[in-house]
């Protein structure tokens, strides 16, 4: 039986509320194209987020810093055309909210109006508590960002492990109850110890999603390119291949380009 577009229960934050209250767990990941949204809203992924890893994985640049609103906003709506029921989430790009609270909302609104999306994500904790509220006012649902906050890069110097240290673990905790009184709906905590992460978890009654934070949080996030096997060079710990894609894709391309020079593509089924 085919499923009707008006039939699909669509994800929004009280239902990821919802979830964490029953125990379930979330699962999201990125998108930032049409055709990959659209196959993984299919297959029951409940938050895509469009995030400013399109920079990396779609821009090749070695950092995130370079993505434009504008940019993400071509991301974003490509996504959101594709997508029934998954709640999809775009990250504000770095320079596009830290500047005022009233360009944060600024940056915000045009996300909202101009992709369609249905919240936002921004990176930090106290520094960025006047952005938050100010964006939460104009009634658009803000998710937050503590830990490795990969805007910062060149503040940590690199990109391992944060927060393992007593005092940046206490900023981290405060910061993610901050962030939950000012009325975020969930939080992303990246590559922090996973006894940390539970602990936030249990603190906040606000869903906690994790990207090496280990499993005790309420959901997970991967960026899909890696978890697809598709860009074979970030091989963290915390990630998980579910497919190799790029051996599918590259051994596809190899016999199509030795099916042209062959003369074997098109056959006689293969024309008009
Ligand atoms: O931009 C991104 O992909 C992210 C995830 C790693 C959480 O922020």
């Amino acid at each position: 039986m085919s499923v009707h577009k008006s039939e699909i229960k669509k994800i929004t934050t009280h239902q990821l509320q919802e979830m964490k209250n029953r125990g379930e767990k979330i699962a999201m990941l990125t998108a930032y194209d049409y055709s990959m949204a659209k196959i993984i809203d299919g297959a029951g992924i409940d938050i895509i987020l469009v995030g400013d890893s399109a920079s990396n994985v779609m821009a090749g640049n070695e950092t995130t810093l370079p993505i434009t609103l504008d940019q993400m906003i071509y991301h974003g709506s490509s996504v959101v055309k594709a997508v029934n029921r998954a709640l999809v989430v775009v990250d504000l790009p770095f320079g596009s909210y830290q500047g005022s609270s009233v360009e944060a909302l600024r940056s915000a609104i045009r996300i909202m109006k101009e992709a369609g999306a249905h919240a936002v994500k921004l990176e930090g904790g106290s520094e960025v508590k006047d952005s938050v509220e100010r964006i939460l006012t104009a009634g658009i649902p803000v998710m937050g960002h503590l830990g490795l906050t990969p805007q910062s890069i060149y503040k940590f110097g690199t990109y391992s492990v944060r927060a393992k240290e007593e005092a940046e673990a206490k900023k981290l905790l405060e910061d993610a109850i901050l962030l939950q009184e000012c009325g975020c709906f969930a939080l992303v905590l990246e590559k922090i110890p996973a006894t940390l992460a539970k602990q936030v978890a249990s603190a906040l009654h606000i869903p906690v999603i994790g990207i090496g934070a280990g499993p005790d949080v309420d959901g997970q996030v991967l960026v899909m390119q890696d978890m697809l096997g598709i860009n074979q060079d970030f091989k963290p710990r915390f990630l998980r291949r579910y497919a190799d894609l790029h051996s599918a894709i590259t051994n596809a391309v190899g016999q199509y380009v030795t099916d042209v020079k062959a003369k074997e593509f098109p056959n006689k089924d293969e024309m008009y």
